[in-house]
């Protein structure tokens, strides 16, 4: 079955939503969700959105901020549009219905968090993502234009590839005409045909065993650029959070808000020692990479599981105000908060790269459009400053808006498309032997592509990933589609393209950290 739109937008996180709802003024929009549409990265959000809006703060700043978290890496013209946009588009998901905490009638409560220089992030409460992707979903709801296809998985994009053209990684002048999607509520796969497509399909926390992301965050829109020849990059800054609740077995793994520790919580050992001002002096609040690395120093070190943060200065009625959900959730499993410290760990967080895009969210496939945590804009360098990610993507959503709405007018529907070619395959009868190789994949990234890397461990990673490889898409090949075969063909693209990224880099800088380039 064909479906033509204007404009096809694959992810409903805040990327996808924003773009949708804004595009939709202008034409037909179909939006893909692999799960129901709010499950996101987007509505695990906790911290917040960082922007400058108060006297005390500035542009410069937060450039400043953003460019020594990501360890000098960062492009220095995106950094200071990104940070220049804020204030507009925080506006806008205002205007949309998303309500951020004040601290009075008229002021906003803004946090603070690692590696910020001043209180700057608008929240609301513990939960900001929850509610922002609520008031966009209730806003795609009022447009008659938007098409929500829940439950359809995004297999590959359509590009000349798919009419018998060869094209290469060295093909210039790919271009891309939609996607192939299984419609996961009948298995039947549906050629989506679209003048216009934009990826927002969010991270890849899920190749790796422990993380703070949902299970849907396995890279699909990366992998899919990638095998359409798009240009990939800078996949080797995975970000670890640096305290996630210490709960084994809990998938995905929940987060302590950065938050805590601006306001006040401190980083102890499981003996109750204090240890962050020994790796860097503005403490429990330093970037993300810097104590993600000594926790996990100070874990290898005393062979404990988990270190604690301890919240138990902040006064309780501060805890119960800004922290509501971790209270319930350290509840659950024993741990009142305002009297005991919180057993914490790092877990893998967010990609700083991926599908490279311009200051026009172009990627280098045209008609192909990208935004979120699926790209890299070159805002985060070497590492992310916290809270710069839900900003990132309306900033990047609205460049793709606005460009993407004058690119339609010159584009024609691609004649000739085919639908989707499953001749010869069948249902596969060894569907346990794909939920195992995404468990072998992801203790290769955990044991070899973690924190701390060097390059015995890649070389492993690399070897052992090659017999994955092959063994999948030899699977693939012969089986029906299935979601589970994608995703898991997905991520080992994806750990392939970090694994190769990280042997390029011969050197430790932000969050690629190698024990045989130490940094000086
Ligand atoms: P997502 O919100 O992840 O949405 C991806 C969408 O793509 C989903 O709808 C998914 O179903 C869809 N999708 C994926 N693959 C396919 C496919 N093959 N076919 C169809 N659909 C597909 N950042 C901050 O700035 N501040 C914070 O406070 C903050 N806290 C965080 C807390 C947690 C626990 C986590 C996990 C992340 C946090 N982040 C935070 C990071 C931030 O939430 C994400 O980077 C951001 O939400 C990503 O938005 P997105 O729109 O790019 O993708
Ligand atoms: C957090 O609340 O600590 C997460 C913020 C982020 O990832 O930007």
């Amino acid at each position: 079955m064909k479906k033509y739109c204007d404009f096809l937008v694959i992810g409903s996180g805040i990327a996808g939503l924003s773009y949708a709802i804004k595009v939709a003024e202008y034409g037909k929009v179909i939006i893909l969700s692999k799960a129901l549409i709010n499950e996101t990265n987007t509505q695990y959000a906790q911290g917040g959105i960082a922007a400058v809006t108060e006297k005390y703060d500035s542009y410069d700043k937060h450039i400043e901020d953003t460019i020594n978290a990501g360890a000098g890496l960062s492009d220095k013209q995106v950094v200071d549009i990104v940070v220049k946009e804020g204030r507009e588009r925080i506006k806008e998901l205002i205007s949309w219905g998303a309500k951020f905490d004040k601290s009075s009638a008229t002021n906003y409560d803004l946090a603070k968090e690692g590696g910020h220089s001043e209180n700057r992030i608008f929240h609301h409460k513990d939960n900001t993502g929850f509610e922002v992707q609520r008031a966009l979903v209730e806003e795609v709801k009022n447009h008659n234009n938007i098409s929500v296809l829940e439950n359809h998985y995004a297999i590959d994009l359509i590009t000349q590839h798919h009419l018998g053209e060869l094209v290469t990684s060295k093909s210039k002048n790919v271009e891309c005409y939609g996607a192939y999607a299984l419609n996961m509520n009948n298995n039947h796969i549906i050629t989506i045909v679209a003048k216009t497509t934009f990826i927002a399909t969010g991270g890849i926390g899920n190749i790796y065993q422990t993380s703070t992301n949902p299970t849907i965050a396995t890279g699909d829109g990366i992998a899919m650029a990638f095998r359409a020849k798009a240009r990939i990059e800078n996949m080797e800054f995975v970000q670890f959070h640096p305290t996630s609740l210490y709960n084994p077995g809990e998938r995905p793994s929940f987060l302590i808000t950065e938050a805590l520790r601006g306001d006040g919580a401190i980083l102890k050992t499981k003996a109750g020692r204090k240890f962050m001002k020994k790796y860097d002096e503005r403490g429990s609040l330093a970037p993300r990479d810097i104590v993600a690395r000594a926790i996990d120093n100070e874990m290898k070190n005393s062979g404990d599981e988990f270190v604690y943060l301890d919240a138990t200065k902040i006064p309780k009625e501060r805890l119960e105000e800004h922290f509501p959900n971790i209270i319930k959730k350290c509840e659950s499993i024993g741990i009142d908060i305002s009297k005991e410290y919180i057993p914490v760990v790092p877990a893998a967080h967010y990609l700083c790269g991926g599908i490279k895009v311009n200051l026009k969210s172009e990627t280098t496939i045209k008609y192909l459009y990208a935004a979120g945590e699926s790209t890299s804009t070159g805002l985060h360098g070497a590492n992310r400053l916290a809270s710069n990610s839900l900003l990132e993507a309306i900033v990047f959503s609205n460049f793709a808006f606005q460009n993407s709405i004058k690119a339609i007018k010159n584009i024609e529907f691609r004649k000739g498309i085919p639908e989707w070619n499953d001749d010869g395959t069948s249902l596969s009868e060894e569907m346990i032997l794909i939920t195992q190789a995404m468990k072998e994949l992801q203790q290769i990234m955990s044991n070899y592509v973690g924190i701390v890397r060097s390059n015995l461990r890649l070389k492993r990673a690399l070897d052992r990933l090659q017999i994955l490889f092959s063994e999948t898409e030899d699977l693939f090949k012969k089986s029906v589609v299935t979601k589970d075969i994608c995703e898991l063909r997905n991520s080992i693209n994806i750990s392939y393209l970090i694994i190769k990224m990280a042997k390029l880099r011969k050197e430790s800088i932000g969050l690629h950290f190698t024990i045989d380039y130490p940094s000086n």
